[in-house]
């Protein structure tokens, strides 16, 4: 089948203005649309710049807007998307050069919640790791899967009006060690995320959860913080 791809394109030092561009090429109803644009990259115009690494849904490098909504390029199917699919950089977030953005705010709202590991006691006198129940366990396991895409992020209305709002990727990290019942720093993780770019600006859009390419359900993430934060109550 012939593919039409319409992809987002802007050379700073080149262009005044962003435009759009058009690709025909050959494609099947399996390729992703990572493959696609490695074809028009690979054949057609070797100046098109996007990120990738993996190439599996595993490293989060390749979020991009297809068709409107954020996905990874390498998850998206053509039998999925379509045979006319425009490719875009994901939203507020300051665009590079074509499908590249500036993650720099993304991973200093990350960097805000502390995402580590923190306890300070000394390890069991028996000298074994710090234990944990499979009950205890299993309190964090969703948050666990993030990939830090930045595909929940960049789909929220708040971080598109502020990009110092922490926003939904950072709450799933601080979520990730907040209830983890071995971390010490609970509480000065709460008290970070009480502030003005934290969990009070989310409007429950659900956006984010919508996004995430790890089906992780960021929005009742969000409100187990909240009433975290509200009850002091970690369980
Ligand atoms: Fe990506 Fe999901 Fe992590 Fe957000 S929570 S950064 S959408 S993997
Ligand atoms: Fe790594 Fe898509 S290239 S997640």
């Amino acid at each position: 089948m012939i593919v039409t791809l319409k992809i987002f394109r802007f050379n700073p030092e080149v262009d005044k203005k962003w435009h759009y561009e058009t690709y025909k090429l050959e494609a099947l109803e399996t390729d992703r649309v990572l493959d696609l644009l490695e074809k028009v990259k690979g054949y057609q115009d070797g100046t098109l710049s996007f990120r990738r690494s993996c190439a599996h849904g595993v490293c989060g490098s390749d979020a991009l807007r297809i068709n409107g909504r954020n996905q990874l390029a390498c998850k998206a199917l053509v039998r999925d998307v379509g045979t006319t699919i425009t490719v875009e950089p994901l939203l507020g977030l300051k665009v590079i050069k074509d499908l590249i953005v500036d993650m720099e705010p993304f991973f200093a709202n990350y960097k805000a919640v502390l995402p580590y590991f923190v306890n300070e006691s000394p390890l069991p006198a028996d000298g074994k790791e710090r234990q944990q129940s499979p009950e205890q366990r299993a309190r964090f396991d969703e948050t666990t899967k993030c990939i830090l895409c930045a595909a929940c992020t960049t789909s929220c209305p708040s971080f598109w009006g502020s990009d110092t709002y922490f926003g939904p990727a950072a709450f799933v990290t601080a979520h990730r060690f907040i209830f983890d019942s071995r971390d010490e720093a609970a509480s000065e993780r709460l008290h970070i995320l009480s502030e003005t770019s934290g969990v009070a600006r989310c409007h429950t859009v659900y956006n984010c959860t919508m996004a995430c390419p790890r089906e992780i359900q960021i929005t009742k993430a969000i409100g187990e913080l909240k009433l975290a934060m509200v009850t002091g109550k970690l369980d």
